[in-house]
C-alpha cells in the first residue's frame, strides 16, 4: 500500500459528542428522527457500495455515465491541478475525473474527504498506487462543518467534486448553507461539479431505495448498530421496518424506521430511554430530487455559477460545473 498524507479534523471524540447530542435530540423530537452521517461507519459503507450496484438503484451507473461522455470537456474546461472530492467514499467514479484531468495535463493532486477514515484510507492508497506521482491527500472531517478548511488544500485551479447526489440527503436550510461554504472555498479559476439525482417517476425512485434484496433497508438499519455501538444502546434493528417513501410536495425520498411492535430502547451513554409505539415511525434520511432550474437557482443563492449542464439520454441525472460569482 502507498502512502498517502491523512489529515483528521475530528478530534478524537468529537465524532463521540456529535453522535450523542445529535442522537438525544433525534430521539426527543416528535416525531423522532437520526441523523444520516452515521450511516457510514465500516458496516454502512460496505452497505452502501453494495447499493451502487443494485439493479433498482440507478443513480451510481447514471453518474459514471455522464462523466464516461463527459470528464473529457470538464477537465478541458476546469484546467485543475487539484481535484478535491467531498463525501469521496470509495472514490470509484473518481477514476474518470482523475484520468481525464491526467490527459489534459494538468493534474497534479487529489484530496478526498469524507466522514469514514477506513473507506477513506482505502480509497486513497488505491489511488496513490493507480497513479503514481499523483500527491494523495485524505481529510477525514464533516462537509456540513469543516467545508472552510479546504480554502488552502490543494495546488494551483482546483475542482471540488461532490457527486452521487450526496447534496440531496442535507435539507434546505443545511444545503444552503453548505452551498455558501463551498463558494468561500473557491477562488477565482476554482470550479465546482456537483451530481445531482432529477425528479422522476416515484415508482422507480421507491424501487431505487427499497430494492427486492434488501440491501437498503440493511444499511437503513445499520444506523442503528452504530447507535448501539458508539452509545451502549439495546435497539433490536430486526424489529424495525424499512420504509422509503415519496414525499410530493417536497420533492423527496424518505427513509424511515416504523417499530414492530411497542418496545423501549435503553441509550446507556445518554442516560435515556425512549419508548416506540407499534407502527411509529422514525425518518432517518431524506434524499431530495432535484429540478435544473431549482438546482440553478439555488446554486445563484450561493454566489455560484452554473456554466454548464451535462445529463443521460433520459434525463435521470444531471452534473452541473459552476464558477464562484459574485454574491446576489
Ligand atoms: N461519492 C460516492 C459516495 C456517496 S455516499 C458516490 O458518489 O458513490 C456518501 C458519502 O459521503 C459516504 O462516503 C459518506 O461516508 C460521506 N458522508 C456522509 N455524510 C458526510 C458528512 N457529513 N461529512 C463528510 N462525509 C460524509
Ligand atoms: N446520496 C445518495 C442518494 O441519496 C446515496 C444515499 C444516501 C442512499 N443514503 C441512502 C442510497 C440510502 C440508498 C439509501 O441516493
Amino acid at each position: 500500500m502507498s502512502n498517502i498524507q491523512l489529515e483528521i479534523h475530528l478530534a478524537p471524540g468529537a465524532q463521540g459528542q456529535a453522535l450523542r447530542s445529535d442522537v438525544r435530540a433525534g430521539l426527543e423530537a416528535s416525531p423522532k428522527t437520526l441523523p444520516p452521517k452515521y450511516f457510514y461507519d465500516e458496516r454502512g459503507s460496505k452497505l452502501f457500495d453494495e447499493i451502487t450496484r443494485l439493479p433498482e438503484y440507478y443513480p451510481t451507473r447514471t453518474e459514471s455515465a455522464i462523466l464516461t461522455e463527459n470528464a473529457a470537456a470538464i477537465a478541458a474546461d476546469s484546467q485543475a491541478e487539484t481535484l478535491v472530492e467531498l463525501g469521496s467514499g470509495t472514490s470509484e467514479k473518481t477514476t474518470l475525473l482523475l484520468d481525464a484531468l491526467r490527459a489534459a495535463g494538468t493534474l497534479r493532486g487529489y484530496v478526498g474527504f469524507d466522514v469514514d477514515e477506513i473507506t477513506l484510507s482505502h480509497a486513497g492508497s488505491m489511488l496513490a498506487a493507480q497513479y503514481p506521482g499523483l500527491e494523495v491527500t485524505g481529510v477525514v472531517g464533516d462537509f456540513e462543518k469543516h467545508v472552510p478548511l479546504l480554502l488552502d488544500t490543494g495546488t494551483g485551479r482546483r475542482m471540488i467534486a461532490f457527486l452521487g447526489s450526496t447534496i440531496g440527503n442535507l435539507e434546505p436550510a443545511p444545503r444552503a448553507a453548505f452551498l455558501r461554504d463551498v463558494r468561500a472555498a473557491l477562488k477565482p479559476g476554482d470550479t465546482f461539479l456537483l451530481g445531482l439525482d432529477v425528479v422522476k417517476d416515484p415508482a422507480r425512485l421507491i424501487a431505487a431505495y427499497d430494492d427486492s434484496a434488501g440491501v437498503t433497508a440493511e444499511f437503513n438499519r445499520n444506523v442503528l448498530h452504530v447507535i448501539n455501538e458508539g452509545l451502549d444502546a439495546d435497539f433490536n434493528p430486526e424489529a424495525f421496518d424499512h420504509v422509503a417513501l415519496w414525499n410530493e410536495a417536497d420533492e423527496r425520498i424518505e427513509l424511515r424506521l416504523q417499530a414492530r411492535t411497542n418496545m423501549q430502547v435503553r441509550i446507556e451513554a445518554l442516560d435515556l430511554t425512549v419508548s416506540f409505539s407499534e407502527g411509529e415511525q422514525m425518518r432517518t434520511e431524506v434524499s431530495t430530487k432535484f429540478r435544473r432550474q431549482g438546482v440553478e437557482a439555488e446554486l445563484r443563492a450561493a454566489g455560484l455559477e452554473p456554466t454548464q449542464w451535462y445529463t443521460d439520454p433520459a434525463g435521470d441525472f444531471g452534473l452541473v460545473v459552476s464558477e464562484p460569482s459574485q454574491l446576489p
